[in-house]
């Protein structure tokens, strides 16, 4: 596999970062998750504005424009063949001998790789995703994608011994998120529920273009949160990310939401999304 590392092409064994870098020693770093499918780069405007404002937010400068970036991932995906998978993407704030404190014009590094991946849902799709329920330890600034994960790292490992596929994050009885996906709820009364965009969620680029088309469409999606209780009395869930596009929620902790099958909403929601996303 090639890889792109700080303005080069390399064999992925030839491409080497610092002991001293400030991602590997703070976890001073950014990343973004982009799916590529049929040959397409999906919802790439969203990330790329994402990790715009997550390096801005953090102060830092990108050594490149998004436009390059894009010519990057295109490149990546010619000559590793790739046109379905992942292309992964991580900016740290640079190497230099180590020092909390930052100096000023650090050059950053930036790599680029791509993952050969089948986005294949259609097994989700029948039988849905089974997600456990645990606390959310993270910091204040989940707005940024930060990649600063050992939360997430560990959530997902209690998931994952209980069985589960994805563990949704719990904070003074609310659901923010997923470990790595935008959580939704779907009510009694056929209401869609997922929490506003805030310093405590990660805004989703799916979610943002699942939300366009849905309002196109004239179904709407109530932005607010929703407590572990109405989890556990929706009738349907669901979750989004770059790698799961939309698919269906049907076990949360063991117990099954609604009839414990996908049902007829997720089923449009997905539907809406890869429709307008191909
Ligand atoms: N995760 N919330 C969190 C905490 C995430 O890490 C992610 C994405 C999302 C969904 O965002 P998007 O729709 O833009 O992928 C929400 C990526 C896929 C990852 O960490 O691998």
């Amino acid at each position: 596999r090639i890889v792109y590392i700080n303005g080069e092409f390399l064999p992925e064994t030839e491409a080497k970062v610092s002991v001293f870098d400030r991602g590997f020693l703070f976890g001073d770093g950014i990343y973004e998750v982009t799916a590529v499918l049929g040959g397409k780069l999906i919802d790439s405007a969203l990330h790329m504005a994402r990790l715009e404002r997550s390096v801005k937010e953090i102060g830092g400068f990108l050594p490149v424009s998004t436009e390059e970036i894009v010519a990057i991932e295109r490149r990546l995906m010619q000559e590793n063949g790739l046109s379905e998978g992942l292309i992964y993407l991580q900016y740290t704030r640079g190497a230099e001998d180590r020092n909390f404190l930052w100096s000023e014009g650090l050059q950053p590094t930036l790599v680029l790789f791509t993952q050969a991946k089948k986005l294949d849902h259609s097994k989700i799709l029948e039988n849905g995703l089974k997600v456990k329920i645990v606390p959310d330890q993270r910091w204040e600034r989940r707005d940024i994608k930060s990649v600063c994960l050992l939360p997430q790292v560990l959530a997902k490992r209690i998931a994952a011994d209980a069985g589960c596929d994805e563990a949704w994050m719990v904070e003074d009885g609310f659901v923010t998120e997923g470990a790595s996906s935008t959580a939704y709820i779907v009510t009694a009364d056929g209401k869609i529920i997922t929490r506003a965009n805030s310093n405590t969620t990660l805004p989703g680029c799916t979610r943002a273009a699942l939300l366009q088309v849905a309002a196109e469409q004239g179904l709407t999606v109530e932005e607010r949160p929703f407590s572990v209780e109405e989890a556990f009395a929706a009738v349907e869930a669901c979750l989004t990310s770059a790698s799961n596009f939309v698919v269906p929620v049907t076990s949360l902790d063991g117990k099954p939401v609604g009839t414990g099958k996908p049902g007829p909403v997720v089923k449009r929601l997905r539907e809406l999304y890869m429709e307008n996303a191909l």
